[in-house]
């Protein structure tokens, strides 16, 4: 434990937010979570009120301890799981804490942090120590737990859980909203009642592609389902990039079970005596003013405390991907780099294809991944070149690269096969273009050769400001050759937590460094990618009629600085549909902008759009990457989808409509109000990025200064044009406080 962390001796601990409370209590030899909701002025109220919740040993009860394991005799007797499931060395099954100290740690200003320092009563050298940070900034806790084994004999961990609430009593309804999808169609939006009675799990199996099936977030109403603006809502993230579940029980007699925490999809983890593992930060928000304040708390937070360069303004950036894939030369990337600057782009991104020699050179997906080395056949100046010539256009310069996988087709494959996750005996599995694997994370080795290489290429590159991750693979082959036959099962565990070392080191070699997550599209779109990485690649499908539900989908959770959208060519390759370069445009502009096209194949009007279009956001950035993010109306409800962003002192906004395919003469959509105004400001409304200056309006009152309160409750009128039509609006405010 910290060596300046102070004891508390008090039975209530209260850790607060500006709007909520988490009020621990002590109950027995443990702490009970006896509120987690709005503030009580009297916090022991909360916890008289806990000790009044039936936790008896029927089933039917549940317990409110903060860590509940199999085998506590607290509570989750009838049910028996809890967040915890140990084996001891000895053989024994179950675990019963004892809370021996709770202690308060130094944190940043503004926000608590405090653990609890739990031994098991009979196995007192097991042990865990549970914390919990309240941030005073942002609506936002976070808790993790870290486990000891000072056992004769490894403990085996079957459950490990970062969070459990086990609660009686909260409501007789629930509803669960998470994301669900596969590639090319990431972040829909599923969200249904949790049936009394039944148990929903949510996950991810893959090991690697941890956000596509299942997200590892969730809104959960608490009551009848939440809208924006009203009901009751408990949010989580699970900070975690391997595989993962999330369990939602409504019990029959109406226990709330919630647990989350990371999955050991083949077997129990092996906890060797001496040793320690962290479990993954599970962050969560509670809202009793329905979804909207819960995006706008883990927003804040992300920006504020969990993504690397904070709330650090992104550069419009333009990616080789979609205008060259594995086809280019130095010249490609020269022409792109002049087309960057002419739209007025920051950063240019050399994607997949710049490296492995020889028989392994990457002109395919299926050679060379691992070999780290830059083809100077096809790059005969190597990056150092590439990069000057950025910086000669006044641009930065970032490069692609898969540090977790090889190509069987590799020298580092044929030099290491042994550092290759695979089966003894067994065929290995390969993935994409049927020869890729996936290298051996928990490898100390392993880690050590691709930081080696990676990190020699950033120092040659002199001058490299941004490296897109990616991950195109599962864990298809579950064994590795460095566990061992013991611990084959701690693969899950720790081929993400070797990852996670290997990325850190990346990050303190090179600390400026932006990085992009990215795991075939939105295959790392979680905040455990994102607590190393700046933004995420939502997805490899660019169709800007679909960008308007994954982006929806992905910013419930993930703040629009880190959500990086492309305007893309057309016919679009994924899709093959069409969309005016506005409506692409206006669709991109809700993230991170950035382009994905050659931009020679683009007409002088386009360029001429594309320009001011840029211009535009480079304005409304600060208000898109560093506002609050309000959903007007949803894509999933109608046939549009329309955002508010307002700049945190409320005196800048910006609207976004995307029009779906609406039909001709549908009559007419709702006035939009404009909620999060400040009522007392005026505002000018301009409609921005129109195709030609002063034409095509979608808002006659464009050009007008109207007050916060009536743009509130009044809202604006506009006309959407059927097809796919879309507008974007900024609002100013015009001097301060003026009524005029
Ligand atoms: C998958 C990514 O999602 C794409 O954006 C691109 O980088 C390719 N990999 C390159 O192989």
């Amino acid at each position: 434990m910290h060596t300046s962390a102070k004891t508390i001796r008090t039975p209530i601990l209260v850790l607060e937010t500006p709007h909520s409370q988490l009020v621990l209590a002590r109950r027995g030899e443990v702490w009970a979570l006896a509120h987690l909701g709005a503030k009580c002025a009297n916090p022991a109220d909360c916890a008289a009120l806990a000790e009044a919740r039936p936790t008896g040993d029927i089933q039917g009860t549940a317990s409110l301890e903060t860590y509940p394991a199999f085998g506590s005799d607290r509570g989750n007797v009838g049910d028996k799981r809890g967040a915890l499931q140990a084996r001891h060395a000895d053989g024994d099954v179950s675990v019963q804490w004892r809370c021996a100290a709770v202690r308060e740690l130094p944190a940043e200003k503004g926000a608590r942090h405090v653990a609890l320092e739990l031994v098991e009563t009979k196995h007192p050298a097991f042990r865990a120590v549970q914390h919990f940070v309240a941030w005073g900034d942002c609506d936002v806790f976070e808790t993790w737990v870290e486990l000891s084994n000072d056992e004769t004999g490894p403990v085996e961990l079957s459950r490990m859980d970062s969070f459990c609430l086990e609660v009686p009593g909260l409501a007789e309804e629930f509803h669960l909203l998470s994301l669900a999808g596969q590639w090319g169609n990431e972040a829909n939006v599923s969200e249904s009642e949790i049936a009394r009675g039944q148990e929903v799990v949510l996950g991810a199996r893959s090991g690697i592609h941890d956000a596509w099936e299942n997200n590892p977030a969730f809104f959960l109403s608490v009551g009848r389902r939440a809208d924006e603006e009203t009901g009751r809502v408990l949010a989580g993230a699970l900070c975690w990039s391997g595989a993962w579940e999330i369990r939602a029980q409504h019990a029959f007699t109406h226990e709330l079970r919630l647990n989350a925490g990371v999955a050991n999809l083949s077997g129990p983890y092996v906890l060797d005596p001496g040793l320690s593992i962290t479990l993954p930060t599970f962050a969560f928000t509670w809202s009793e003013a329905g979804k909207g304040p819960a995006t706008r708390a883990l927003h804040r937070w992300a920006r504020a405390h969990r993504l690397p360069h904070g709330g650090a303004l992104r550069d419009v950036l333009l990616n080789s991907w979609e205008g060259s894939r594995f086809d280019f030369t130095e010249k490609t990337f020269t022409d792109m780099m002049d087309g960057t600057r002419e739209l007025g782009g920051e950063l240019f991104v050399v994607d997949d294809g710049w490296f492995g020699l020889g028989e392994f050179a990457r002109n395919d997906d299926r050679h060379g991944l691992g070999d780290w080395f830059v083809n100077r056949e096809k790059l005969p100046r190597g990056m150092a070149y590439l990069a000057r010539e950025a910086r000669k256009r006044g641009l930065r310069f970032g490069l692609w690269f898969e540090p977790e996988m090889a190509n069987a087709t590799s020298a580092l494959v044929a030099e290491h096969p042994d550092w290759v996750l695979r089966e003894e005996g067994r065929p290995l599995r390969k993935g994409r273009g049927g020869d890729q694997v996936v290298l051996d994370m928990a490898n100390p080795a392993v880690r050590d050769e691709i930081f080696r290489r990676i990190d020699a290429v950033i120092r040659e590159t002199k001058g490299l400001d941004y490296i897109k991750w990616d991950a195109n693979a599962e864990i298809f082959n579950a064994g590795s050759p460095y566990l061992g036959p013991a611990k084959q099962a701690n693969l899950w565990f720790d081929y993400t937590m070797g990852v996670y070392e290997l990325f850190a080191r990346l990050r303190t070699a090179h600390p400026a460094i932006v990085f992009q997550a990215c795991a075939s599209g939105g295959g790392h779109a979680e905040y455990g990618f994102l607590g190393f990485a700046d933004e995420l690649w939502g997805s490899d499908n660019t169709c800007a009629q679909q960008r308007v539900f994954i982006q929806w989908g992905e910013e419930l959770f993930y703040p629009a600085c880190a959500t990086a959208c492309h305007v893309t060519a057309v016919p679009n390759h994924q899709t093959g549909r069409d969309a005016s370069l506005k409506y692409r445009f206006d669709v991109a502009m809700s993230g991170r902008l950035g382009f994905e096209l050659h931009p020679k194949n683009m007409t002088p009007e386009e360029i001429a759009f594309a320009k001011r279009g840029v211009e535009a956001y480079k304005r409304l950035r600060p208000v898109v990457q560093g506002g609050d993010l309000y959903r007007l109306v949803s894509p999933y409800e109608t046939d549009r989808a329309a955002l508010l962003f307002v700049s945190p002192d409320r005196r800048r906004a910006a609207v976004m409509v995307y029009g779906l395919g609406r039909r001709c003469n549908d009559g007419r959509s709702a006035a939009l109000c404009l909620p999060g105004l400040n009522p007392a400001l005026r505002y000018r409304v301009e409609e921005i990025n129109l195709v030609e200056s002063g034409k095509g309006l979608h808002v006659a009152a464009s050009g007008k200064i109207l007050g916060g309160d009536a743009l509130a409750s009044v809202g604006l009128v506009y006309d959407l044009r059927p097809g796919d039509d879309s507008f974007v609006l900024e609002l100013t405010a015009t001097r301060k406080g003026a009524r005029a």
